[in-house]
């Protein structure tokens, strides 16, 4: 995704509170626009006016409570996009001549841009149809390549997905008797190394996985049980998705917890083969994962710290992310075990990766996110994590090196991101961390 977004006026914002507004562009050609005003008489006339003054004809308008100020109101206003000129004047105009705190959004990325971020869980569904390629499009060395059926099917499932919208129950698969003989494979043979191969936390959810989402041999579990579980378990939950996002949003994902997952199988001809991730991949490899807390955090951290970075550090990031959430391997007692998916769900290369062929090197977000990888061999070095507890305060530290005019935070009540920028979040902050602390000096105290 390519929109930005930019302060425009910070004039005495901690007195008024902040203002957003932000943009984007739907199939339609029509512009939305979002922004919050303090709750006052005629603040929304006279921002209405500055709109009426540049001609510009609002085909929509709504308004809801905002998600980080009790006394805001968030508007969604929707312009013809041949009104983005006039537009850029109204921002202006919000900025100078309606007092508050500004944030413009752009898809025109200028030197002093932040790229734009989801604001809300909601803010998903925006993402969700912004893929740089649908899932049925496969290329030309692809197993199921040939085979009109196997793409026909993953037309299905890429329209699941693409359908999709935040707070619906994830739509149930029946898988075919094919798709069921390949994940049979798949699972019989990965079961097998996992006692000696996965990390602890791995083996410790499996079963769980095996008692509560029906992962068994004859059954392909359904998104929709695993997304619940592990909501129960650590608050993160599945999302379909209809074919590969951009690094940038599919790390904005992690930091509301959200994991964005296929739901189709590799193709049959090649069980032990997929060269894109399939269901078998985000079921055996990632969700055991997040039902652990640390690892949870930890994965939350990178989404987090990607929120407005630019785009060298995205590229980064994701680096980061391919060497421990994909391909990490960590030091458990005396031994290395591996936690990132795409070993958990690969029989060879979660082998090869505890051989002494490859080369492995302590894990270090500074170095770790400069190294190059191969994406369809095995690879030459690996990154071990000391704990998930370690990786999370280095990446929380490299985190406090990505240039952004901001801190944020995630609000687990309101599903939001909020930006730290002014003292009445600090304050909301301090309240809410004043209230845990009292809580855990109570429950010392009686502990005494
Ligand atoms: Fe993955």
């Amino acid at each position: 995704m390519d929109a930005a977004f930019r302060k425009v006026n910070g004039d005495n914002a901690a007195q008024q509170g902040s203002m957003y507004l932000e943009e984007r562009t739907t199939k339609s050609g029509v512009l939305s626009c979002i922004f919050s005003l303090k709750e006052e008489v005629g603040a929304l006339a006279k921002t209405l006016r500055l709109f009426e003054d540049k001609g510009i004809n609002l085909t929509h308008i709504e308004s809801r409570p905002s998600s980080t100020s009790k006394q805001e109101y968030e508007f969604l206003v929707s312009v013809d996009s041949a009104c983005t000129k006039a537009l850029e004047e109204v921002i202006e105009g919000l900025g100078t001549q309606i007092s508050g705190h500004v944030y413009e959004f752009s898809r025109n990325k200028q030197k002093d841009t932040v790229p734009w971020f989801p604001n809300h869980i909601q803010d998903m569904d925006l993402l969700a149809n912004q893929i740089l390629s649908y899932g049925s499009e496969l290329d030309s060395d692809h197993p199921g390549f040939t085979d009109s059926l196997y793409r026909a099917r993953r037309k299905e499932f890429a329209e699941i997905a693409y359908n999709y919208r935040h707070g619906e129950a994830i739509p149930r698969v029946e898988y075919t008797e094919d798709e069921k003989k390949t994940w049979r494979t798949v699972f019989k043979e990965l079961k097998t190394l996992y006692p000696t191969h996965a990390c602890h936390e791995h083996n410790r959810v499996f079963p769980l996985l095996e008692k509560y989402c029906g992962y068994k041999e004859d059954n392909i579990p359904q998104l929709e049980d695993i997304s619940r579980f592990l909501q129960s378990c650590t608050g993160f939950r599945l999302r379909p998705v209809a074919g590969l996002l951009s690094s940038r949003d599919f790390l904005a994902g992690l930091a509301f917890r959200v994991f964005h997952s296929t739901q189709y199988i590799r193709h049959g001809s090649k069980p032990m083969y997929t060269p894109e991730p399939d269901v078998c991949h985000e079921v055996l490899g990632h969700v055991p994962l997040f039902a652990d807390p640390s690892f949870a955090q930890f994965s939350q951290e990178i989404g987090l710290a990607s929120l407005g970075a630019p785009d060298d550090y995205i590229e980064k990031l994701s680096t980061v992310y391919w060497f421990t959430v994909e391909f990490g391997l960590c030091r458990q007692d005396s031994e290395i075990r591996a936690y990132g998916a795409g070993l958990l769900s690969s029989f060879g290369e979660l082998q090869y990766s505890l051989t002494d062929k490859p080369k492995l090197e302590p894990f270090n977000p500074e170095k770790t996110c400069l190294q190059t990888y191969p994406i369809t061999e095995f690879q030459p070095v690996y990154y071990v994590a000391e704990s998930f507890e370690d990786a999370k305060e280095k990446v929380r530290k490299y985190a406090a090196t990505i240039p952004r005019p901001f801190s944020v935070r995630y609000n687990p009540y309101t599903l939001s991101i909020e930006v730290l920028d002014n003292t009445q979040q600090l304050t909301n902050l301090a309240d809410t961390i004043s209230s845990e602390i009292g809580i855990l000096c109570n429950a010392l105290r009686k502990m005494e």
